[in-house]
């Protein structure tokens, strides 16, 4: 059976699941996308960080496992970190997670490669007191002369915090205490981030909320927080605003390449464990993607998100208007398509093949998408202050919306049951002129 989901813009693993992006970072002419992988089976009972490669961030090159849970700090799970280049060596900063009759216990890991191959790693440091074992994803960056790393963490009175330890040498760590507590981090707080707008700083967070008696995940979201780092704190001065507004979306991290982007890849999944379970990829021996690669800017207190330019100048890009007439396309290159708002024309549906329905409705959008799991609607929605512009990127299964240039995003995966179905585009305003726009999908382009 083919497989009609292979991505083309979106990074997937060869096999297993993948979730996390981690220890992004570009070394000796290439740049890493190293990720959290079960290379074993189709659920999370086994972490390690598998590695995606690539020279022009278009062509990637999967190159297998990259870090394995062979030492005693991290005997049960190589969990999330980041990456840092210094003298010429590439550093990843990673959770190593260990469980002992039934005890976790987290350290704090360092593993260091000349070649980008092989690692050899530090036993590493383990959790303060006052923080619970959920201490992990640590992610590390220069700021005032000093290696800073912020860890994702939870008091032991169970509130969600983040840690902060400083360093002269990205070895030797010492604990500066609490860099942001808030009550909407929850119960523990995920993959923080920051970064660093010389005017501001930027702190991304995935709070995750969990079911005190399951102890599963219900519902984590990934937001970030303008403020300023003052004496070894974050202080916010604003709200704790979505990241993205879609329905897959988490653990996002960003590193800065060597034009200075602040480029970004999130975990492109918020799936429950029965939208697990029934994921059509499954079949075909492998879950999840990665986000495209999008950079962040700063503008008017809002975090833009933008995919690529090098994405951007590959793409066939199909541009129309709201009020466009009735045409159809045959074409399996097109995967973006722009549509211009024009003023007058504020109700419009879209509708993506078959499964997903975007409505505007004057300062309102919907995203409805029909679940893979029992065919129900799953529904998202967004206020906003004025519609100009929205950008699709349809690939094979996976959606990413960017509305107004990436003032905001909605990314969610889409699972089309037949070929013929893929990729039909349906676009109807109010004046009941039509834009629909077939695109059959064709050859993967990996
Ligand atoms: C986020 C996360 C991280 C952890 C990793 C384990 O999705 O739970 O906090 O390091 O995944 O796979």
């Amino acid at each position: 059976m083919e497989n009609i989901y292979l991505n083309k813009l979106h990074l997937e693993p060869p096999k297993g699941l993948l979730n996390d992006p981690n220890g992004l970072s570009y070394f000796r002419g290439k740049y890493y996308v190293f990720h959290q992988w079960n290379r074993f089976g189709l659920n999370h009972s086994y972490k390690e960080w598998g590695l995606f490669t690539s020279t022009d961030l278009l062509e990637w090159k999967h190159e297998g496992s990259a870090l394995l849970p062979d030492t005693i700090e991290d005997k049960d799970g190589i969990y999330s970190g980041s990456a840092m280049v210094y003298k010429d060596q590439l550093y990843l900063f990673y959770t190593g997670n260990t469980k002992n009759n039934g005890i976790r216990k987290s350290f704090q890991k360092v593993a260091i490669s000349k070649d980008g191959i092989r690692f050899l790693k530090n036993p590493g440091f383990t959790t303060p007191s006052g923080l619970s074992e959920h201490h992990r994803d640590p992610k590390v960056f220069r700021y005032q002369d000093l290696w800073w790393m912020i860890v994702g963490s939870q008091t032991t009175s169970k509130k969600g915090v983040i840690a902060l330890y400083q360093s002269k040498n990205l070895m030797d760590w010492t604990y500066e205490g609490v860099f942001f507590a808030d009550e909407r981090l929850d119960q523990m707080c995920e993959c923080p981030d920051l970064l660093d707008f010389q005017s501001k700083q930027v702190l991304i967070c995935s709070p995750q909320k969990r079911d005190v008696v399951t102890d599963s995940a219900i519902s984590s979201y990934s937001a970030y927080i303008l403020g300023f780092v003052k004496a070894k704190k974050f202080e916010p001065i604003s709200n704790f605003m979505l990241l993205d507004y879609g329905l897959d979306f988490y653990a996002p991290q960003t590193f800065k390449d060597p034009k200075g982007r602040y480029i970004m890849l999130a975990w492109m999944s918020r799936m429950t464990d029965e939208e697990e379970e029934k994921c059509p990829t499954k079949h075909f021996g492998y879950l999840h993607c990665l986000t495209m690669p999008r950079e962040l800017i700063l503008k008017d207190d809002q975090l833009i998100q933008r995919p690529l330019e090098e994405i951007l100048n590959t793409q066939k890009l199909l541009k129309i208007d709201s009020n466009s007439k009735f045409s159809m396309m045959q074409n399996s290159e097109i995967l973006s398509i722009e549509i211009n708002f024009k003023e007058d024309v504020n109700h419009l549906s879209v509708i993506l093949a078959d499964e997903v329905e975007l409505i505007v409705d004057t300062s309102y959008l919907t995203l409805k998408r029909k679940s893979w799991v029992d065919d129900s609607v799953q529904e998202k929605g967004l206020e906003l202050t004025s519609l100009k512009k929205l950008e699709i990127f349809l690939d094979m299964s996976a959606i990413e919306i960017f509305i107004n240039d990436g003032q905001k995003v909605m990314s969610l995966r889409y699972f089309p049951k037949t070929i013929s179905k893929k990729h039909i585009i349906n676009c109807q305003s109010k004046h009941l002129t039509k834009v629909s726009i077939l695109n059959i999908g064709g050859k993967n382009g990996k």
